[in-house]
């Protein structure tokens, strides 16, 4: 399974407008703003520009839907420290309660920063609707090897103690350097049994 060519299929604002495609198994990356969610679905499937990215926080501010094919579709989502609560709760929420395709939610966390109020909530809501997570450590290439080990370490001590339904393997990855995409992509295989 290769993940290209990838191709954009919609935008959207509310429910109604998201894709019809439920036979595709799907996948959705979920995160704070600006850490790295678009630039990881680029590296993902190896297309700089598919998605938009930037270094302003607060720039995807749609659900974006793209697939691989017939085979697996990927949702790039706004971050939850821009959205106000209300509209990540209506829409987004309900999206990830609903979606019958839906496999796997990639939480993605800056290790630098650690785990967040609002990462901890996200994951409150999944454990509480069954829905299986896995956490996703962004931007490697920003610590030194002994720091991310540190970081990576006692994001895992926190998991341990209270996530339900986070798959217990958290990944590594750097969209500049690419280094971990590949774990990455197969986790995403084996979420989505493709
Ligand atoms: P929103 O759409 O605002 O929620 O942000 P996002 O999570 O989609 O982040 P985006 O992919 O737009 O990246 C935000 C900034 O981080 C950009 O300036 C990227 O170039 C940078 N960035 C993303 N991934 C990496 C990475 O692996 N390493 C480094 N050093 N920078 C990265
Ligand atoms: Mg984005």
């Amino acid at each position: 399974f290769f993940f290209s060519p990838a191709e954009f299929v919609k935008s959207a604002t509310n429910l109604s407008m998201i894709p019809d495609n439920t036979m595709i198994p799907e996948v959705a990356f979920v995160g704070r703003s600006n850490i790295g969610k678009s630039s990881l679905i680029n590296g993902l499937v190896n297309r700089n520009g598919l998605v938009k990215t930037s270094s302003k926080p607060g720039h995807t501010r749609m659900m974006n839907f793209f697939k691989l094919g017939d085979k697996l579709s990927l949702v790039d989502m706004p971050g939850y420290g821009w959205k106000s609560r209300d509209e990540w709760g209506g829409m987004i929420v309900s999206y990830l309660q609903n979606r019958k395709n839906l496999r796997r939610i990639y939480i993605l966390v800056d290790p630098s920063h650690g785990l967040k109020e609002s990462d901890s909530q996200i994951m409150k809501l999944l454990d509480s609707s069954g829905l299986s997570y896995q956490v996703v450590l962004t931007k490697m290439d920003r610590l030194s090897k002994t720091k991310y080990s540190a970081a990576k370490a006692e994001i895992e001590a926190e998991l341990v103690k209270g996530a339900i339904c986070c798959f217990p393997l958290v990944l590594g990855v750097s969209s500049k350097t690419k280094d971990g995409l590949d774990e990455l992509r197969a986790a995403i295989v084996k979420a989505g049994q493709l």
